[in-house]
């Protein structure tokens, strides 16, 4: 992955890269490594996207050459870290997006796409999404290893749909909950997400993080010392997994090293 790579104050790695066009492609990189690393020990490689409109560049990248070609789709399984309530079809839905962009594009079979049905009441939807994970994993397993969680980030330091202050952050037990949305950011939609548990429980977790806007969070995040973690973000802390930080110049702006 090229880009420069500086060590923060969190113990993560952290990739800055120049614009959000080269940081696309050190993504796209990053995910495709993590991939041939997994696939060439185990037959099955499963990836929650992140919504949002950061990861487009990222996914319509690895839906071309040579990032289509490098992966056996048959053998990824994707998921997603949440997703609007709103139906499948809808601008809104992160399963449209990466619909739009990626899955289209490559020969993932249909069983291997796992989207949150956002289309149903949101309490049946996590629900349905947990045993969908459960059904991956195997029920025994006290929380999902997936092989890569991919996130945003939002300016108020939100992961998926876990925001300041919603008593979601604090879920230790549940996998998939349902969460009300009448703050900003837009769009004002309940949500369906993972919990916290969850993201900690990956082997990978990327943030992936672009724009001025969110400098100031990234900076805070990763020089605030871990006992006063309040944001969503300063919680990402994988118990055995990788945690890297891939940015652009702009959200990296306010890092000093
Ligand atoms: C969502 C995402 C959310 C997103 C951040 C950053 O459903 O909106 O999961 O967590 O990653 O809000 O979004 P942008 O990439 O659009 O800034």
């Amino acid at each position: 992955m090229s880009g420069k790579s500086s060590a923060s104050a969190i113990n993560s790695k952290t990739h800055v890269f120049q614009n959000i066009e080269v940081l696309a492609g050190g993504a796209a990189g990053y995910i495709l490594s993590a991939m041939q690393e997994t696939l060439a020990v185990q037959d099955r490689f499963a990836m929650m996207l992140s919504g949002g409109s950061t990861p487009r560049a990222v996914y319509t990248l690895l839906a071309s050459s040579p990032y289509k070609q490098a992966v056996d789709w048959s053998q990824v399984h994707i998921f997603w870290g949440d997703e609007r309530c709103v139906p499948p079809d809808h601008p809104d839905s992160n399963y449209r997006m990466a619909g739009e962009v990626l899955i289209s594009k490559v020969d993932l079979p249909a069983e291997n796409v796992h989207r949150i049905r956002g289309e149903i009441p949101p309490d049946q939807a996590a629900a349905s999404y947990e045993i969908a994970i459960s059904s991956y994993f195997g029920s025994e397993t006290a929380f999902p290893h997936f092989d890569l969680i991919l996130l945003g980030m939002g300016e108020d330091g939100h992961i998926a749909s876990l925001f300041p202050g919603s008593p979601a952050i604090n879920e230790t037990a549940r996998w998939v909950v349902a969460v009300d949305h009448d703050q900003p950011p837009p769009p004002l939609v309940s949500r369906v997400t993972v919990t916290l548990p969850v993201i900690n429980a990956a082997r990978r977790v990327a943030l992936i993080v672009a724009g001025e806007a969110k400098a100031s969070t990234v900076a805070a995040t990763l020089t605030t010392p871990e006992k006063s973690l309040v944001l969503p973000v300063q919680r990402v802390n994988p118990v055995e997994g990788e945690l890297v930080w891939l940015l652009d110049e702009a959200a990296a702006g306010q890092i000093t090293n």
